[in-house]
């Protein structure tokens, strides 16, 4: 594929986004609009909303989640916006990345020069064994779905492969999820924002409080074998492996590179976006890498001029733990079959060489399927600008990655962001 430029340069200058969690009482319109006032209290310099050009909207099934279908006039009915255009973009888990990109490309070929990106998803309303149903609709309903595949059987089979190929073994599951809820716990946006110790002690007061029997670990990796703390989901996925089902939104906003100086001083500058699709599981020739993420990585590594050693932020797309696993492999962090080394070794931690999901990724900070590629360039935003609080990286990171996935890894979005002062 040939190398590609954007038609003019688009810079980020303002992000937001709600809690992740669950919020009942609260739709997503309730929420979006959460998510775009803390987005516009982010601008420094402020701006008019009457200003903005377009709206685009990641959501993946407020049809299916709320009995809402058309979703883009209503958020834009909900801000009071229209008549802009307002547009909704559906990827499954990558609908916001994907949305997100939409927006750079309005900017960029000059259509508009304000544009506003969302993502939302309000899935707790439902029942879990509705939500999985509603969740699985993103898979193949000939062959994935009547076989008995769930989302967690999914990535339960990447996660077979990746061991038979690599030799790798639950406990490296383990340690990205233990890894990413230490991050969670300084994250206050977090749906699951304990680290494992933290669990474990509240898990023992309230035994102790009720009576009952208190559990006794010996460390995080005995209450992750544990089958009472940690049940087996699908194998060897299990409980602290899974994403949890999540309500949330988020809102950014995208601007022209030559007035992004009227909004902020601390811009961030997209320098690379890429995009890609695979075939269902099935069809594959491998699943221990994701072809659609490969791809994606190398347009938008191209487009920025920058390789794998330059990205000093990272947010990967861990809907399960194995996900993370494989992304860190598929962008050119680790050789195939060396991220589970590197796991061990803690090189993914916040403070090892290769820091990933310093949000606590979605494991801890959430998934709501709609928002979460937003919620990941949230925190690329505020790593970036130095405003990460007490888990900002080391480092004075300047460049930025996002990685969103939607259903098996049948879509990727990557975004790689810079700042430059
Ligand atoms: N990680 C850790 N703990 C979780 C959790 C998760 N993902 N989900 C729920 N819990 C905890 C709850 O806090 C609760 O703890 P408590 O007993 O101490 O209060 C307990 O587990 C039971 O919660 P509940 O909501 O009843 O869980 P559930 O059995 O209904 O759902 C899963 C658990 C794993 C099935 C559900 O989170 C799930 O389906 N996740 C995957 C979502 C998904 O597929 N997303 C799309 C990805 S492509």
């Amino acid at each position: 594929m040939a190398a590609r430029k954007l038609g003019r340069g688009v810079a980020l200058v303002g992000a937001g986004m709600t809690n992740f969690g669950a919020f009942p009482g609260l739709s997503t319109r309730d929420l979006f609009v959460d998510a775009f006032v803390e987005m516009r209290n982010s601008v420094d310099k402020g701006f008019d909303p009457a200003d903005i050009e377009s709206l685009v909207i990641g959501n993946y099934s407020s049809t299916l989640f709320e009995n809402q279908n058309f979703t883009a006039p209503f958020m834009a009915t909900a801000l009071g916006l229209v008549p802009i255009p307002a547009t909704r973009v559906e990827s499954a888990c990558a609908s916001s990345g994907v949305a997100f990109r939409q927006g750079v490309m309005n900017v960029a070929s000059g259509l508009a020069d304000v544009v506003l990106v969302g993502g939302i998803e309000k899935e707790t309303d439902l029942p879990t064994a509705k939500v999985t149903d509603t969740l699985a609709t993103a898979s193949d309903s000939q062959f994935e779905n009547p076989s008995g595949f769930t989302f967690p059987g999914l990535y339960a089979l990447l996660a077979t492969a990746y061991m038979d190929a690599y030799g790798a073994t639950p406990e490296t599951f383990m340690q990205v999820g233990i890894k990413n809820h230490e991050n969670g716990a300084l994250n206050p946006k977090a749906q699951f924002g304990q680290s494992i110790p933290q669990i474990m002690a509240s898990k023992r007061a309230s035994a102790e409080k009720r009576g009952k029997p208190v559990p006794s670990w010996d460390n995080e990796l005995a209450f992750m074998h544990d089958d009472r703390s940690n049940p087996v989901i699908a194998w060897p996925m299990r409980l602290f492996d899974c994403s949890p089902v999540s309500d949330g939104a988020v809102a950014m906003l995208l601007v022209a590179e030559e007035i992004a100086h009227n909004f902020t001083d601390k811009p961030l500058h997209i320098i690379g976006t890429g995009q890609g699709s695979d075939v269902p599981t099935y069809e594959r020739e491998s699943l221990t890498s994701l072809k659609c993420a490969k791809v994606a990585a190398a347009q938008a590594y191209e487009m920025a001029g920058v390789g794998p050693g330059d990205i000093d932020a990272c947010e990967v797309h861990d809907c399960f733990t194995i996900a993370e696993v494989i992304a860190s492999e598929d962008l050119g962090f680790f050789k195939p079959g060396h991220a589970h080394g590197a796991i061990a070794e803690g090189q993914t931690r916040r403070d090892g060489a290769r820091p990933i999901n310093s949000s606590g990724g979605l494991k801890s900070k959430g998934h709501p399927v709609g928002a979460t590629g937003g919620g990941q360039i949230c925190e690329i935003w505020k790593q970036l600008r130095g405003e990460a609080g007490e888990r900002q990286l080391p480092g004075d990171p300047s460049v930025g990655m996002t990685h969103n996935l939607g259903g098996s890894g049948m879509a990727a979005a990557i975004h790689i962001f810079e700042r430059r002062n």
